[in-house]
């Protein structure tokens, strides 16, 4: 029978009175007397089958439990219900296999807890709403390609075991290798910068990042899917982030017609930038010290001062994101570039898109001689990494470049709670499992 199968979508369009064999798995079951009700459900949406008494095995048909998965052929007929649409009348089915039962979790009801329904995910997902956070997921991934594609940008792949780390702050997992010590990449950033130098000016990469981050909040997985680009030639900050504003445009615009069925059933209405305000931290900390959040010189944006910042932003500019830049030295890694006018700021910069930081960024120092100083001054010897080092002195253009959390961007653009629900198994302190 699978062999003739069609999906839902084009069942329902199909002319009544035409035969037609779907397959899926049971949404809903309601055995009435001489009646059974079915809502099959497959990867393209949902359909109401209906079964008469004098079908063969009615009665196994009545006991199917939910979830269980079949395929099913019979005639094509215009429901009488308000939705409109076809139904399809059962003259054959087949189970293909059935669900236990008790379901682990409530499939749709949306009464289990977060934890369990990430116990049991697979069957998580085959709930419509959960199904088109993938689906949306999905798509941004396959967008941001074809975006750096259409942009110049070459793929890397690079490696995920590795010696050392440049993220000061980030933890490192420690893994045994051989006989030595090794460490899971808590980012691409030496070799993205690497091969801007090794003549590709500008590259990117889709890639896992590893942080050892021992903290339970609504925004930190020890296993994220990081989104990074480098680009060489640059004359500042600016180009990356106007690159970057150009990237959200991009995507948001093409989600909004290739993914409508997926936000509508979500209720998003993500707002195109029209223009990324551009504010410096000390903007930043003038308007929430008027919101009455205070803040010193040095520190850093917390999540209570990120999420005013979405509001202010969205208030007065209308906008989802906003760039804060020129970030304080003492709270930014050895590499950030210093404005030749500023030894205590940084020419980088985050996004914050909702309330949330999504990405880092800035002007990387290119000459040898200062990363050397600025290393010092952070207690790192530079030429301890030597091929970190190398990359500086044989012609290393200026660049710059940004990472942004896959996780995150999905968390924001669906303001999901939590980061957990952005991504299908989820990696944290508790969990490593399944
Ligand atoms: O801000 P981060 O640590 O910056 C870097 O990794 C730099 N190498 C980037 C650069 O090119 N300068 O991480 C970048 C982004 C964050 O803004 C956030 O979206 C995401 O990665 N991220 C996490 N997402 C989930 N869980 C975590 N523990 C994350 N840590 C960072
Ligand atoms: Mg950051």
């Amino acid at each position: 029978m699978l062999a003739n199968r069609i999906l839902i979508r084009d069942a329902l369009v199909k002319n009544p009175s035409s035969e037609a064999v779907v397959s899926g798995w049971i949404k809903q079951i309601k055995p009435l007397g001489k009646l059974i009700f079915i809502t099959l459900r497959d990867r393209s949406g949902e359909m109401q089958l209906i079964a008469k008494k004098e079908l063969d095995n009615f009665k196994v048909l009545s006991k199917v439990t939910r979830e269980s998965s079949l395929v099913f052929k019979g005639n094509i007929q215009e429901s009488k219900q308000k939705s409109g649409g076809n139904e399809l009348e059962i003259k054959d089915f087949e189970i293909l296999n059935q669900a236990e039962t008790p379901l682990p979790i409530d499939v749709g009801a949306g009464t289990s807890n977060i934890d369990k329904r990430l116990d049991h995910r697979f069957l998580d997902t085959r709930e419509e709403k959960i199904n088109a956070i993938f689906k949306i997921r999905s798509k941004i991934y396959k967008l941001t390609t074809d975006f750096f594609d259409d942009n110049d940008f070459t793929n890397i792949t690079t490696p995920k075991i590795t010696s050392a780390g440049v993220e000061s702050g980030a933890e490192l997992f420690e893994m045994k290798y051989f006989n030595k010590k090794a460490y899971l990449s808590q980012s691409p950033q030496i070799y993205k910068q690497m091969f801007v130098a090794g003549g590709f000016e500008r590259v990117y990469e889709l890639a896992p990042v590893f942080r050892a981050e021992n903290s339970n909040t609504t925004r930190h997985l020890t296993e994220f899917t990081g989104i990074d680009m480098e680009m060489g030639f640059i004359q500042s900050e600016s180009d990356v982030m106007d690159v970057i504003e150009e990237l959200f445009k991009f995507i948001l615009n093409k989600l909004k017609k290739e993914c409508k069925r997926e936000l509508e059933l979500l209720g998003v209405n993500p707002i195109v930038p029209k223009k990324i305000p551009r504010l410096s931290m000390k903007e930043v900390k003038e308007m929430l010290s008027e919101k009455g959040k205070s803040l010193l010189e040095s520190d850093d944006l917390d999540s209570e001062a990120e999420s005013i910042i979405g509001k202010i932003i969205k208030e007065k500019y209308n906008e989802e994101f906003v760039f804060v830049t020129n970030y304080p030295w003492e709270i930014r890694p050895f590499y950030h570039m210093k404005p030749e006018d500023d030894k205590n700021g940084t020419k980088s910069f985050d996004l914050i898109w909702n309330g949330v930081e999504i990405a880092t960024g800035a002007q990387r120092e290119h000459r040898y001689n200062i990363l050397k100083e600025q290393a010092k001054e952070k207690g790192i010897n530079l030429d301890e990494m030597e091929s970190y080092a190398e990359i500086f002195k044989f012609g290393c253009p200026p660049h710059g470049g940004i990472g942004l959390g896959l996780d995150r961007m999905v968390q924001r653009l669906l303001n999901l709670d939590n980061v957990r629900e952005a991504i299908l198994l989820p990696r944290d302190p508790e969990r490593l499992t399944p």
